[in-house]
């Protein structure tokens, strides 16, 4: 939305009376819109201005689950703001200041709507401290379970997805703003606290510990993530990443539950660790089929024993991890490893720009799971398509949109995970090998550190097709159908290898 040009003209003239300028009138300004303009959640965001920096200072206490600090929020204002909003849920806010000067607030709701003593000019950079404190609201989904800010036996750990960072901090709460992260929080001393990016360091004093966590490579709201408890913290460097994992030492204590003849059965905490261990060459294989270099300097897994987390999220850097992904066997665990880790380039490092298009993250970490079990002999990617693609076109299976599932179905795991894998291969087996996978290098080299859409893709997969592919996209994400045809028309993917890797043949010798 564009103001009329008089109030710049007005601005421009004020600097050039200079010390004239406080006989003339103020600057107007209008509030900045209370959504960024997600038509699935039209509160999430805010609209006026562009955060470069998010610099939490927090404490949190275990035996009270209180939350306490102070965040930092450093944007850039994109219109003359008289006020704007944050998101922020449940907490009570202490004070909050505008570029050094006292502001008042209100709140309704999840929303935060903050008044600056005098207009904040479009273009320029600001400030808003905000002091609060409190015990954080958890997440519950009839569906999905607890997410978000949850309290453990020993800490906390936060992990939710889309709505999230407002329940511990005041942000502009969506995946089409993205900022660096500094994170300092204190928890009682013998207690670990992980976080996103590289620890910066340690400080102790008066029975508190004090860690500081630095993600310089800018990140969506929700991929920001804490961890408060018992946790072994192993660190090491590997191929210029600097990872730290964290396990819970209980994990050791937990059973796995397959395999009832094995004598000396592996404990849950060492299958998990098993699959963390293999990160390095995870990130190998993703590589490959990703065609760019993993985007991040950092990297690591959290791991806490709390069974009540029935996921996992692909927290920029360091993805969190339900422990109950490794109770299995170690090729479980190694699945849900390679899928955070490829959502890193596809969901972290290009995000959306609006949570109608989901299937862009799922869809393309899924697709490399089936590519992993195909690089370990198990079963071809072709093979899984076929047996998918058998079920009837009168199940319900293919009843929501991949494309637009609406947001109850957002993370629907038949339309948006599997049919979203399902749409890449037929993709795959539409244009043929080179062309794929020459779209998935373009893709994530030309949108790295950007939003995407489902439109910036369709327009690249025809650029490198030469051709339209209107009516393959309509059928695979827009119609609550089985796709008529199923691209066998073209097949002559099922048995190629990925650019840098020669599989299934070579791991199949390997395990
Ligand atoms: N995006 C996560 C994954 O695929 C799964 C997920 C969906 C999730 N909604 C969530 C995780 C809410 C935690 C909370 O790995
Ligand atoms: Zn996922």
């Amino acid at each position: 939305m564009f103001r009329k040009p008089t109030v710049l003209v007005i601005a421009a003239s004020l600097t050039l009376l200079g010390a004239s300028a406080a006989s003339a009138a103020p600057l107007q300004g209008t509030p900045g819109a209370p959504g960024i303009g997600d038509p699935y959640f039209p509160l999430d965001g805010n609209g006026g201005y562009d955060v470069a920096g998010y610099d939490l200072d927090l404490k949190y206490d275990p035996r009270t689950d209180r939350l306490s600090g102070v965040t930092v929020v450093t944007a850039k204002a994109t219109q003359n703001l008289s006020a704007f909003n944050l998101d922020f849920q449940g907490l009570t806010v202490r004070s909050i200041a505008v570029n050094g000067q006292p502001a008042t607030w209100s709140r309704n709701g999840g929303e935060l709507t903050v008044r600056p003593k005098a207009v904040l000019a479009r273009g320029g950079t600001f400030t808003v401290k905000v002091t609060y404190d409190g015990v954080p609201q958890t997440i519950g989904d009839p569906l999905l379970g607890i997410s978000g800010f949850i309290h453990t036996d020993d800490g906390a750990i936060v992990a939710g997805q889309p709505d999230v960072a407002a329940t511990w901090f005041p942000s502009n709460d969506h995946p089409r703003d993205a900022a660096t992260f500094e994170l300092s929080i204190a928890v009682p001393t013998g207690t670990e606290a992980i976080s996103n990016g590289v620890l910066l360091g340690r400080t102790t004093a008066s029975g508190w510990t004090t860690w500081n966590w630095r993600a310089a490579e800018p990140m969506a709201t929700y991929l920001a993530t804490l961890a408060v408890g018992q946790f072994d913290v192993s660190q090491y460097q590997a191929d210029g990443i600097r990872f730290w994992d964290a396990l819970d030492p209980d994990l050791y204590d937990m059973p796995t539950i397959l395999d009832p003849y094995d004598p000396d059965p592996p404990s849950l905490g060492e299958i998990a660790a098993g699959s963390l261990a293999r990160q390095p060459e995870i990130i190998d294989f993703l590589e490959g089929f990703a065609g760019n270099p993993y985007p991040f300097t950092a990297s690591g897994g959290i791991v806490d024993d709390f069974e009540e987390l029935f996921f996992a999220l692909e927290t920029q850097t360091r993805p969190v991890y339900s422990p109950l992904f490794f109770q299995f066997d170690a090729l479980n665990g190694d699945l849900v490893v390679v899928h955070e880790l490829a959502h890193q380039w596809f969901g972290d490092d290009l995000r959306l720009n609006r949570w109608q298009d989901i299937w862009l993250n799922e869809g393309f970490a899924t697709y490399t799971e089936w590519l992993w079990l195909e690089r370990e002999g198990l079963i071809t990617v072709q093979e899984i398509f076929d047996i998918i693609t058998a079920i009837p076109a009168d199940d319900e299976y293919w009843d929501v949109r991949t494309g637009n599932p609406g947001p109850a179905d957002l993370f629907d795991f038949e339309a948006v995970y599997e049919r979203a894998g399902l749409t890449l291969h037929a993709l795959r087996l539409e244009v043929g090998d080179t062309k794929f996978f020459r779209i998935v290098d373009q893709w994530t080299a030309t949108q790295s550190g950007d939003t995407v859409t489902t439109t910036e893709f369709i327009a690249l997969a025809e650029r490198i097709a030469g051709r339209q592919l209107d009516s393959f996209f309509r059928q695979w994400l827009f119609t609550a159908a089985k796709p008529a045809s199923l691209g066998y028309g073209n097949a002559t993917a099922a048995t190629a290898a990925v650019p840098g890797h020669a599989w299934p043949g070579e791991a199949a010798g390997r395990k």
